[in-house]
């Protein structure tokens, strides 16, 4: 079986993330989505709250599970018998920041490959904190996310 995982901060996930996901679940047998507990980020959503919103998206997709991690994204990789890591690029400014995870993360672990998948040209320019921004200013952001992640996004901001 080919288990891949697809790591990141999904805080929140939006459909970028899933039109990646789609396309990783035709090249793997099982992909674990797996959401970093530790960032340098400032999080609106608490991990708990992300892996819910995930479980809930992907609940008619069989080949996915969700999970929380804590640590280097390789040894995580390791333990779940993963063999590639996947990423998402947008545009080209994601690839220094990837190139370099990705030859440390071969540097750290060289049996596990990291793969990676181009976002649709249409969620492109879409980014948590862009979606986040949007809405806690009042915006519109129906299509760039799933609907119920709108609904928690609207919640976190205006109760
Ligand atoms: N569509 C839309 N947005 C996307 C996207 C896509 N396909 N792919 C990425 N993004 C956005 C994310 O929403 C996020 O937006 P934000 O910065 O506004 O929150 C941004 O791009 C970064 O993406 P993400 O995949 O979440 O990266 P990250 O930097 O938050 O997480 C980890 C990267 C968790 C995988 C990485 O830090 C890691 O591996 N950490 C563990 C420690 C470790 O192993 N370190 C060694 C590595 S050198």
């Amino acid at each position: 079986m080919r288990i891949a995982i697809y790591p990141g901060s999904f805080d929140p996930v939006t459909c970028g993330h899933l039109d990646i996901l789609g396309r990783a679940l035709g090249l793997f047998d099982k992909v674990i989505i797996a959401v970093a507990k530790e960032s340098t980020k400032q999080s609106v959503f608490s991990v708990q709250e992300r892996v819910v919103m995930l479980c809930e998206v992907t609940r008619d997709m069989p080949k996915v599970t969700v999970d929380a991690f804590e640590g280097l994204t390789i040894n995580y990789a390791k333990r779940v018998g993963a063999e590639v890591v996947i990423r998402g690029l947008r545009a080209m400014s994601d690839f220094e920041f990837e190139f370099q995870m990705a030859l440390m993360n071969k540097k750290l672990e060289p049996s596990i490959e990291t793969v990676f998948l181009m976002t649709q040209s249409d969620f492109s320019f879409i980014s948590s904190s862009a979606i986040k921004s949007v809405v806690s200013m009042g915006g519109t952001v129906a299509g760039l996310v799933p609907v119920q992640v709108e609904e928690e996004l609207k919640r976190k901001y205006f109760g």
